[in-house]
């Protein structure tokens, strides 16, 4: 069970077990082959989920944290979860840019983040943008039409751009390219200074969740993402 929940190799699993580190019901459990079936199963206390059982989690990623698993790319988005959590092989739905912040999905769920990110989906993420220099006068059609961005092979999918003055911008996309926006905004002659992601479908980032906090994802709300990015 332990090492099926990812949380260890069978053979790391059977020292933590002989080291005490796991409990069954609350006992002590030096057996590793105690036969589990239902039973309440902790590792240093934190519970041990069934590795059936999917987690889905609602972040607010603070500026300054790669969404990666590479160690080299310090601080990490994973780094921020607790013990317990960092076992289980969460993953991202839609990564964002160490220098962007906003609404990070997590979840045990490749199927989930399938149908949060492919871009057949067209599921809208919605980022706020502030930018220095200026726009072009088309830039809300340029964004509508497409831009073929340096390197891709084909235009970007229509964006809806809304701009609020004083360099500031809203951008909404149904696709998800690496740093689309600066790239969409670099084309358009603009560059962007900060970038932050506060709606996915219609999930909003929750205003009471602090850069760096996260809560898991309520039922409703995992619904409801999945009923808007069906086919
Ligand atoms: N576009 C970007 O340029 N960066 C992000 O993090 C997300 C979208």
């Amino acid at each position: 069970m332990l090492s099926r929940a990812g949380l260890a190799s069978r053979k790391q699993a059977r020292a933590l077990i002989r080291q005490g580190r796991v409990s069954v019901d609350g006992e002590v459990c030096r057996a590793a082959d105690r036969r589990i079936e239902g039973e309440a199963v902790t590792l240093d206390g934190d519970p041990v989920e069934s590795p059936l059982a999917r987690v889905d989690f609602v972040m607010h990623k603070p500026v300054g944290v790669a969404c990666s698993h590479d160690e080299r790319e310090a601080p990490l988005v994973f780094d921020l979860l607790d013990e317990g959590l960092r076992r289980r092989s969460l993953k991202i739905a839609g990564r964002l840019d160490r220098e962007t912040s906003g609404l990070l999905i997590l979840t045990t769920d490749g199927d989930f983040i399938h149908r949060l990110t492919h871009p057949s989906r067209k599921v809208a993420k919605r980022y706020r943008v502030e930018y220095r220099g200026s726009l072009p006068e088309d830039a809300v059609e340029r964004c509508r039409d497409g831009i073929l961005l340096v390197g891709d092979d084909a235009p970007t999918r229509p964006a809806e751009l809304e701009l609020e003055g004083e360099g500031r911008a809203t951008l909404v996309l149904r696709e998800g390219r690496t740093h689309q926006v600066r790239r969409m905004f670099r084309a358009m002659g603009a560059m962007v200074t900060a970038l932050h992601r506060d709606r996915v479908a219609s999930l909003d980032l929750p205003p009471d969740l602090a850069p760096g906090a996260l809560r898991p994802l309520a039922e409703d709300e995992r619904a409801l993402l999945l009923s808007e990015s069906s086919l």
